[in-house]
């Protein structure tokens, strides 16, 4: 691997291997997601716990200090609308790898919608980024997304699509964690795989367990976005879960963390 990749990925997958990359990209179809209206502010209190940060162009040039000091993972893909539900699988490349290298990212994401319509397009999308990124070192992400589909989320559809990305080329792999048979999309996979949370869900310890087990069978982290940013206390989410990720905590850990940094931000 030439030194470029490598040390841009050393960036983003931190020394013990593990890696806390938190997205707030979801605006490229969703518009101004709840929480994420004013995506520059939301940001700026989990920046010290991130160890990267996900985003289209536009909200890093108009909401994010150039002098940030997180490497940044820049999606790429895009060009469809939750006006249109049933075709957010038709995406395409929406930046180009010489604007990613103008912004400095550190890595670029697409997203693959494999098992929809809009399969073939996007893995020929995503093939072909590879093929640009891997000319100038820059490491690229798959998003295996679902679009509105949120049941296609079992191990046998996730491995499939983590698959495929990684055989594409892929340096990194986002996909959902599923409690049953995860371990055998990480198996099925020989690239690192990060996890995306999806919709808000109601309990901490739920996310916790689900990053837990994750990291136990095999993932190396997670690319979670909601279940962060979305909750009452966003940053003793980031801090449980990033204790989780670098320091081993189990779930219950988690929730003390949790449980602590919520403390100290009710009563400061
Ligand atoms: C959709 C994305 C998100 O970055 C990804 O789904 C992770 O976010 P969340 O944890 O909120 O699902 O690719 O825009």
């Amino acid at each position: 691997m030439d030194w470029g990749m490598r040390n841009r990925l050393s960036k983003l997958i931190q020394r013990d291997g593990r890696a806390l990359f938190i997205p707030i990209d979801h605006g490229y179809f969703q518009g101004p997601t709840r929480k994420l209206e004013k995506p520059g502010e939301t940001i700026k209190p989990l920046l010290p716990y991130a160890d990267a940060i996900m985003l289209t162009r536009g909200i890093l040039r108009n909401c994010i200090d150039p002098t940030v000091d997180k490497p940044i993972i820049l999606r790429v893909s895009g060009g469809t609308s939750m006006a249109r539900r049933d075709e957010l699988d038709q995406e395409g490349q929406i930046t180009s790898v010489r604007e990613a290298i103008r912004l400095n990212a550190c890595a670029v994401s697409m997203s693959i919608f494999v098992g929809a319509p809009g399969e073939h397009q996007t893995l020929l999308n995503f093939a072909r980024l590879v093929d640009e990124c891997e000319d100038y070192g820059i490491p690229t992400m798959a998003v295996t997304a679902v679009g509105a589909e949120l049941e296609k989320r079992d191990a046998r559809y996730l491995a499939l699509a983590s698959r495929i990305a990684a055989e594409l080329g892929a340096r990194v792999v986002k996909t959902y964690y599923c409690e049953e048979g995860f371990e055998k999309v990480v198996d099925g996979c020989p690239v690192p795989i990060v996890i995306a949370g999806g919709p808000k869900v109601d309990s901490e310890l739920e996310v916790f367990n689900w990053v837990y087990d994750a990291i136990q069978k095999g993932a190396i982290g997670v690319n979670l976005g909601r279940n962060i940013w979305q909750h009452d206390y966003p940053v003793a989410m980031a801090k449980a879960i990033r204790a989780i990720i670098h320091e081993n905590a189990t779930p219950k850990e988690a929730q003390q963390v949790f449980e602590e940094t919520k403390r100290a931000t009710t009563s400061g």
